[in-house]
């Protein structure tokens, strides 16, 4: 061998790496030459048995091969694999690690959701457990066993959706006092969150569609004390150890004696706010210790049990619990009102 045999080798290994047009031809040519059984190898074994005059050029082309060939190699696998990101990205198969990820936004639970799942978790403290009803109720559950009279004013078309079936949709949570009764004896503690319909006009403290948790403890002894001390702790653990509960003196079918009840509002801490109305107070439902009539109904016997029910209007707490002056922005579902209640 000869060293213009080398120089011929050489521009025949770069010619043979500028065409390769694939990572692996690039490969095949580096292997061919460089490779552990390549023709370099070959030469550099030869040099000892070539002419000695040759031998100094031999050397340097045989280097030169070697140094020019392995820069050509990185400079082309660089470029080849350039184009395929590109054409890759055109046909939007590629991934690129580097870029910056396309953020989700993350959601949050409506208040709604919220102070039920709250109430829930408190209210499984003081021993109660959930109750669930239809809300398509029947007229006896929602009013008739609730020892409401036919002439009150809640069963008015103007007040209740009644349904052609002569079925309604529930205007409290209270049926599912009745429901629950009805399937089991005492003693019996649970609370029962759900939807409630009233045909009532919307503006800023009323909805046609809105929520309610139905409380309902019956025992031996269960006293007005008992309801309001609940009522109390559930109020404090809900917002915080300043809220206060009153309750003014009011009437239910169902229930006797009845109040209805307010929370102290969160948002002015009782000095009087827009939420409030000025007020101090925010008006959260009615109450009261279970009708004798109501278990006589269901079947429970009234000389041995006594019993107290609650309603809490859900939207009423969202508003003081998180500064809300307007029911509707409950039911917008603008997520920039939602997000910042988050
Ligand atoms: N159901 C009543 C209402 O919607 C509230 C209530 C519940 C009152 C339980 C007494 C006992 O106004």
């Amino acid at each position: 061998m000869k060293a213009t045999d080398i120089l011929a080798l050489k521009e025949a290994a770069l010619a043979e790496a500028r065409a390769a047009d694939t990572a692996e031809t690039l490969e095949q040519v580096r292997i061919k030459y460089l490779g552990r059984k390549g023709l370099l190898p070959d030469i550099m074994q030869g040099l000892k048995d070539a002419d000695v005059s040759e031998r100094p050029a031999m050397g340097r082309y045989a280097n030169e091969l070697k140094q020019e060939l392995a820069a050509l190699l990185a400079t082309r696998r660089t470029a080849l694999d350039n184009a395929r990101t590109t054409s890759g990205s055109a046909a939007g198969d590629s991934f690129d690690p580097t870029l910056p990820g396309r953020w989700r936004a993350f959601g949050t639970r409506h208040p709604i959701s919220r102070i039920i799942e709250d109430a829930i978790r408190i209210f499984d403290t003081l021993g109660f457990s959930v109750a669930d009803g239809p809300d398509i109720e029947t007229e006896y559950h929602n009013f008739d066993a609730l020892n409401t009279p036919d002439d009150h004013p809640s069963r008015d078309t103007q007040d209740t959706f009644w349904l052609e079936s002569g079925q309604l949709l529930r205007t409290q949570t209270s049926p599912v006092q009745i429901r629950v009764m009805e399937s089991r004896p005492p003693p019996v503690r649970i609370i029962a969150p759900g939807r409630c319909y009233r045909r009532d006009t919307t503006d800023a403290t009323h909805s046609a569609n809105f929520h309610q948790i139905e409380g309902l403890y019956v025992d031996r002894h269960v006293s007005m004390a008992d309801l309001k001390g609940d009522i109390t702790c559930f109020a404090q653990r809900l917002m915080g150890p300043d809220v206060k509960v009153r309750f003014r003196p009011h009437f239910f079918p169902f229930t006797e004696p009845s109040v209805e009840y307010d929370f102290s509002c969160h948002v002015c801490g009782g000095k009087g706010c827009r939420v409030c109305k000025q007020s101090g107070w925010i008006e959260i439902s009615g109450a009261g210790m279970v009708n004798p009539k109501v278990f006589a109904k269901v079947g429970y016997d009234p000389e041995v049990f006594t019993g107290y029910a609650f309603g809490m209007g859900v939207e009423r707490i969202a508003m003081i619990r998180y500064g809300i002056h307007d029911i509707r922005l409950l039911y917008d579902n603008d997520k920039r009102f939602l997000e910042q209640l988050g």
